[in-house]
Parts: structure tokens; sequence; C-alpha cells
């Protein structure tokens, strides 16, 4: 079972920032999760939330920002004192971190609040510029933006989320345009989940920190799960 480092190894360092990429650049995971919005002037930067008041000394939506005004705020003293003066990261940044590594990075694209018109537009090109074509996910809980990519860029994997309620795949995969879905822990066990994976569909789960589901979940099959503190789950599932 593969897993994914959920915001960077965000049990440890704050979660979307370099410091929490380069430290999962340096395990022997599958890859790395993050969140990418649009600012005011058109940069796609990684943070989680549509606005910056949680993991930033900031308030504020990211949108109503340029990338210049954001690099101002301090994204990691939030979490401690030992990551003052942590900043924002573009995308192409993190991309850049990764290019000599050979871990696979899932963009999720944070358009269910704002739709952030041609976000993904220029997240192609970043992957692009980067060469990171073979090695990125991109995912969403907004199903209209994987169609977008998939549409643009049909050569990219990408991966539709749902958070509480999964249909029926079979059925539901024949609107979508991806045979991957991402799912949250509790309906990881659902039976839904079960019959996607017997018609082949990849299912990943978030946010996995315990040994114990992480386990359960080997059991049933799933392909990879994202999780906070990778270095326990590298343990607990490889001895490593
Ligand atoms: O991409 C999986 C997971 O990160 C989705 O939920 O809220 O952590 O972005 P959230
Ligand atoms: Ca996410």
């Amino acid at each position: 079972m593969d897993i994914f480092a959920h915001r960077g190894v965000s049990s440890h360092y704050p979660e979307n920032t370099g410091a929490a990429f380069y430290a999962a650049s340096k395990l022997a995971i599958t890859g790395i999760e993050l969140d990418v919005h649009l600012t005011a002037d058109r940069e796609v930067v990684v943070i989680h939330d549509e606005a910056i008041d949680r993991t930033s000394n900031g308030t504020g939506y990211v949108k109503d920002y340029t990338l210049q005004q954001l690099r101002a705020f301090d994204f990691g003293s939030w979490f401690s004192d030992d990551f003052v003066g942590e900043k924002i990261p573009r995308l192409g940044e993190v991309l850049e971190l990764f290019a000599g590594t050979h871990h696979r990075i899932n963009i999720e694209l944070k358009t269910d609040v704002f739709p952030y018109d041609g976000i993904e537009a220029l997240v192609l090109k970043e992957i692009a510029t980067y060469q990171m074509t073979e090695r990125v996910i991109i995912s969403s809980f907004n199903h209209e933006s994987i169609q977008i990519v998939s549409q643009m860029a049909p050569y990219i994997e990408t991966a539709a989320l749902f958070a509480e309620i999964l249909i029926d795949f079979t059925s539901y995969s024949v609107l979508i345009p991806t045979n991957a879905i991402h799912v949250s822990l509790p309906t990881a066990f659902r039976k839904s989940v079960g019959s996607a994976l017997e018609t082949g569909a990849i299912v990943r789960v978030y946010t996995v920190n315990e040994i114990d589901n992480a386990k359960a979940l080997q059991q049933l099959g799933i392909n990879a799960i994202f999780t906070d503190n990778p270095e326990k789950m590298l343990v607990a599932l490889r001895g490593q």
C-alpha cells in the first residue's frame, strides 16, 4: 500500500510549507499531497484553506492578496516557534523541490468554494514547466475541475475526491473521466468502496493517522493512504 505525506509531513512541520515538503522529500514514501488556491494576481499557491487565518499571522482570503502580499505573512509560527518566517509556497517551488526525487505529487484543486476560473490550465502549465507529467495526480472535490483537466490533458492522472457519500462508482465513472477515487477514512469501509476496488478502480484514503486503521485498509486492498505522519506509517507497514 502506497504512503502519501498529507500536506507534507504535517505532523511535525507546518502543513503545506517548504519545511513539511522538504522532510517528505527525504522519506522512502510514494509521494506527497498538497492543496492549491489562486492569488489575486493569478499565482498558484499551496495552502489548504481559502483563508490564511488558521495557518498564518494574517487574515482574509488568498484570492484577495497578490503573491507578494502573501509572502509578507508568516506561515510557520502558528505551528511552532521553530518555524517562524516560513513562507507560503508557489506550486512551482514545490514541484522544483521534487524534481530530482522519485516522489509522486498529488495536487488537490481547492475549487469547491471559489471556482478560481482557469486554475486548471495554470496548474497544467506548471506541471509541464517542471516536467512532472508522469508523476502528478490531480484531484478535487469539485468534479467539474476533473472534467476540465481530463479534457485539456487526458494523459494526466486524475482522481475524484469524496468526503461522505459515495454513490455506486461503476455508474458514476461513466460520468467522470477517472478511474481513481480518494475517499475519507469512514467512507473507505463501505461496501461501495469494496465494489469500486472489484471493478479495478484505484482507491486512496485520507487521512489515516492510526496504525490499526492503516493495517485494516491494507487488508481491504486499498491502494494508498494519505497520512500526516508518514514516518510512523513506514515503520508500521514496512518495518523501515
Ligand atoms: O486529498 C485528500 C484530502 O487532503 C482531502 O481533504 O480537507 O485534507 O484537503 P482535505
Ligand atoms: Ca487536501
